[in-house]
């Protein structure tokens, strides 16, 4: 890999990595990772053939915590080539968007429930020569979303409440993804929260196309390679009976 490759000027390789990968896949999320050591983390996981991470962007008002911005991003993107999803969980997106396509992100997700009119951001994204994604959380009905779905490059079904990793998952939320799947065959379909491999299994048989997972990669053991092992199984059992009828759905977790 060539060094234009960890610059925002890689993007379209970076991209055309992403659609190359085997579908469905994981996308870790660097939330859960030990920030004192991120470019050896994420050496790791280049070893362990992962394609992209997921970049969890808080900013305290929107949801109940921090993380970091596109400062601490920049950097990263000087350190690898891996294709960056990043998951804007802000109030206001639009202001710092520029920024985010600046420092090298190149699909960029943003929460309906902050953008209720989300076409001119859209517009903006994909100027840049990134790919528009939106977020929706468990509460939020496919309604919201749909009047831009023909305009998005891709749909992530939140299935926690935005803000910490480590929480349960609402399994509710995979009639949103079947309820997608089945009206739309192609759509780029993501679920970002509380995916281990049982839960992995029940998402790709729902219909999923890649899976953002935190504490289920970033376990304490330090076992990434085993843990992304453990996640591909749950997804080979998920594709087998992706054609079986729905499981059924427990009551959602979300008060
Ligand atoms: C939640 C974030 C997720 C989170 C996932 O606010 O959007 O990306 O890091 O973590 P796990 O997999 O632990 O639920
Ligand atoms: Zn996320």
């Amino acid at each position: 890999m060539g060094d234009d490759l960890r610059s925002p000027a890689g993007r379209p390789a970076r991209l055309a990595a992403w659609d190359g990968a085997s579908r469905p896949f994981v996308t870790p999320s660097l939330l859960n990772c030990d920030f004192s050591k991120v470019g050896e983390e994420l050496d790791a996981l280049r070893r362990d053939g992962v394609v992209a991470v997921h970049l969890d962007v808080m900013d305290g008002h929107f949801v109940p915590n921090l993380s970091y911005g596109a400062p601490v991003i920049q950097d990263w993107r000087k350190r690898t080539d891996f294709t960056f999803d990043c998951h804007l969980m802000m109030s206001d997106p639009g202001r710092y968007l520029d920024d985010f396509v600046k420092a090298g992100c190149d699909i960029i997700i943003f929460q309906i429930e902050a953008v209720p009119d989300p076409t001119g951001l859209i517009a903006r994204i994909k100027a840049a020569g990134c790919r528009a994604s939106v977020a929706l959380n468990p509460p939020t009905p496919l309604s919201a979303i749909e009047p831009y779905l023909d305009s998005l490059d891709a749909v992530l079904v939140m299935s926690v409440m935005p803000g910490f990793g480590g929480q349960k998952f609402d399994a509710s939320v995979l009639d949103k993804v079947r309820a997608l799947r089945s009206g739309r065959p192609g759509l780029w379909i993501s679920i970002d929260g509380g995916i281990k491999p049982d839960t992995a299994e029940l998402a790709v048989a729902a219909g999923v196309s890649q899976m953002v997972v935190g504490s289920g990669v970033f376990r304490p053991d330090g076992n990434y390679a085993a843990a992304l092992a453990e996640l591909a199984e749950g997804i080979r059992r998920g594709t087998e009976r992706g054609s079986a009828p729905a499981p059924p759905v427990g009551p959602p977790s979300h008060e």
